[in-house]
């Protein structure tokens, strides 16, 4: 099939279309590109700065998959406490006592030295833990596991297992369970 790339000059109404067609495809490709690439160097503000060099990834990236924001480790677990739990994300949504930062209200106040024995012998409690230890490793790692009364499931976020590391989750379970109310 032959396709004319100009209107002829007669008669020409159906590859005149044609031509429209294929042309605003070339013209919205090209101005795509031009979208999608990254303006040069403009951030030579005044010419006073060399180039910026870019930080270090901070997990290895594998070649074939994009770094997801899951991927990034929250804490390194070496961190002072209270930074560890701001670090971690819980003091937006937890108030815990002894930790300044954390005064939030989404989710129970962290009194797990208290409240960790009432969990486990809720009826309705269906998880593995068999201390209050594990119960709030299972909380962490699994928040849907148990709901506790009178808050939402699903806001806390599903991803902990994947970003906290060992040292930072033995950490934070070992001072929740000392907390009483
Ligand atoms: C976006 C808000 C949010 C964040 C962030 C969050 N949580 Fe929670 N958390 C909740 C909510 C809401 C509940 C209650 C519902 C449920 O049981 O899942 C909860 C429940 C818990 C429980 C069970 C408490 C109990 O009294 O039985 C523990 C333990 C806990 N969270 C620890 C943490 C820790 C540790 C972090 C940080 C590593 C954290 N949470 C981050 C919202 C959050």
């Amino acid at each position: 099939m032959s396709r004319p790339t100009k209107p002829k000059p007669s008669g020409g109404r159906e590859s005149f279309l044609i031509f429209m067609v294929v042309g605003c495809g070339i013209l919205a490709t090209l101005s795509m590109n031009s979208l999608t690439t990254p303006p040069a160097e403009q951030h030579d503000a005044g010419g006073t700065q060399a180039a910026v060099p870019s930080a270090p990834p901070l997990v290895e990236q594998q070649p074939d998959k994009p770094i997801a924001l899951v991927d990034v480790p929250l804490a390194t677990g070496e961190e002072p406490l209270d930074k560890l739990f701001v670090q971690s994300g819980c003091a937006v949504c937890h108030t815990i006592p002894g930790i300044g930062p954390a005064q939030g209200r989404q989710g129970p106040k962290l009194v797990l030295g208290t409240n960790g024995p009432t969990r486990l012998a809720d009826p309705n409690y269906h998880g593995t833990a068999e201390s209050v230890r594990e119960y709030i490793q299972e909380s962490i790692l699994s928040p849907g596991t148990y709901i506790v009364p009178g808050y939402s499931d699903r806001v806390m976020p599903r991803w902990y297992g994947k970003r906290l590391n060992a040292k930072s989750l033995d950490r934070i379970a070992h001072y929740l369970e000392g907390l009483e109310e």
